[in-house]
């Protein structure tokens, strides 16, 4: 029988590597892991920062509810402006706006209306009936609060940052 010579030695280098398992990958001093294991843990690892974000999402939602008080008002309220605390309620024929009592300057308390509209103990900031800047320094209108109200008893319920 008539044999046909080849060139590669039966024993060479590239012999021995494709001998290797193609699914595994080295990480190096003999660590193997297969091709599977690798990318199991390279989505694990990818998990880490999703876990993170998770995490400080979950604990800023718990601190904030910490933070946040319930001021109920009265459904009798009177017309004009009334103050709650660090709610203002300002209220008309035809509609009832409540307004954080920070001011919009440096954050001070708005406790007091005079003539109509809401003062700024610190610095004299005025604010209209409908939370707008009169006169400054504040630049900018009294936060709006979102609010509910229970249409059983017409109590209106306000969460305010503390
Ligand atoms: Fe109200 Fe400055 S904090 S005017």
């Amino acid at each position: 029988m008539l044999q046909i010579p080849t060139n590669k030695p039966k024993n060479s280098k590239v012999e021995e590597v494709r001998k290797e398992p193609v699914n595994n990958i080295s990480l190096g001093q003999n660590k193997k892991i297969s091709r599977k294991q690798f990318f199991q843990r390279i989505g694990l690892i990818s998990l880490l920062p999703l876990a993170g974000i998770w995490f400080s999402t979950a604990e800023r939602t718990k601190i904030r509810e910490r933070q946040l008080k319930k001021i109920n008002i009265p459904s009798n309220v009177p017309f004009g402006v009334s103050f709650f605390g660090s709610v203002i309620v300002s209220k008309n024929d035809e509609h009832t706006n409540i307004f954080s009592a920070k001011c919009t300057h440096l954050g001070c308390m708005i406790n007091k209306s005079e003539d109509g509209a809401l003062v700024c103990p610190c610095h004299g900031s005025r604010f209209s009936a409908n939370g707008k800047v009169i006169k400054g320094p504040a630049d900018k209108s009294l936060e709006k609060l979102p609010y509910k109200t229970n249409p059983r008893t017409g109590e209106i319920t306000v969460e305010v940052l503390v």
